[in-house]
């Protein structure tokens, strides 16, 4: 499939540009045309899988169709992304940088914007806010670059709603069965993250709602659905 074919109206406007390229116009990461694309965020072991089951069931329950995708993967392009990223001993920061936000170029274009298209909610573990908390804050490689740097690969196609499971760092980490590379991280590192993830909550307040992770899963899932006015 071109990469093109599913970017046009009504999903967004286009227009061409030299190069082939389609620039979208008219998308912000906050207009209603990307309501129903939900991020969860959150530190290692702060329970998003859980949450995006729980919430997952509640939308299809009221009819709705619902894509689960997750962060870094999702495609088989993204999947072994994924392991080089997690699994390679020694990977260099920028390399994580770009890796992470090309496994994400790709998901957006081959999973998440046709669903959306189509009309289905599609339901993110993990998104662009994760680089930004942990290679732009925790990593101390830019929030600004690492924000820029995504967005140029996303072209518009952004969650309109972040939830952000909030746990304590210390007991995140105790909570994951096989720590992966990046999971592996000290205490500290877990704390900048969940650092950079509050304080995109108070800088984008229509947008990124922290939760308590400490909460029941369902008592999470009413607050989101409440978030979506729904
Ligand atoms: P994930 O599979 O969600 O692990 P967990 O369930 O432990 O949260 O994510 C894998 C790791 O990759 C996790 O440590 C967070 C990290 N990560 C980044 O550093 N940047 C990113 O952009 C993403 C999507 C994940």
């Amino acid at each position: 499939m071109g990469r093109v074919d599913f970017i046009r109206p009504p999903y967004v406007n286009t227009t061409r540009v030299p190069g082939d390229r389609y620039r979208l116009l008219g998308v912000s990461g906050n207009g209603p045309l990307n309501d129903r694309y939900i991020a969860l965020e959150g530190g290692d072991g702060s329970g998003k899988t859980t949450l995006s089951s729980a919430l997952a069931a509640r939308l299809r329950a009221d009819g709705n169709e619902v894509v689960e995708v997750r962060e870094p993967g999702g495609t088989p392009l993204g999947e072994r992304v994924r392991e080089l990223l997690l699994d390679s001993d020694h990977v260099d920061p920028w390399a994580e940088v770009f890796l992470f936000a090309a496994q994400r170029a790709q998901l957006v274009r081959e999973v998440v914007a046709p669903a959306l298209e189509r009309g289905a909610w599609v339901i993110s573990d993990r998104t662009y806010y994760s680089s930004i908390a942990y290679q732009g804050r925790a990593r101390g490689m830019g929030e600004e670059k690492v924000r820029e740097i995504n967005e140029t690969g996303l072209e518009g196609v952004e969650p309109g709603r972040v939830f952000v499971l909030d746990v304590d760092p210390g007991m995140g980490l105790g909570r994951q069965h096989r720590p992966d590379r990046i999971g592996s991280e000290s205490v500290e590192f877990q704390e900048a993250v969940m650092g950079a993830y509050r304080d995109l909550a108070v800088a984008e307040p229509g947008r990124v709602l922290l939760l308590d992770g400490g909460e029941p899963v369902e008592a999470l899932v009413d607050q989101v659905m409440e978030a979506l006015g729904r």
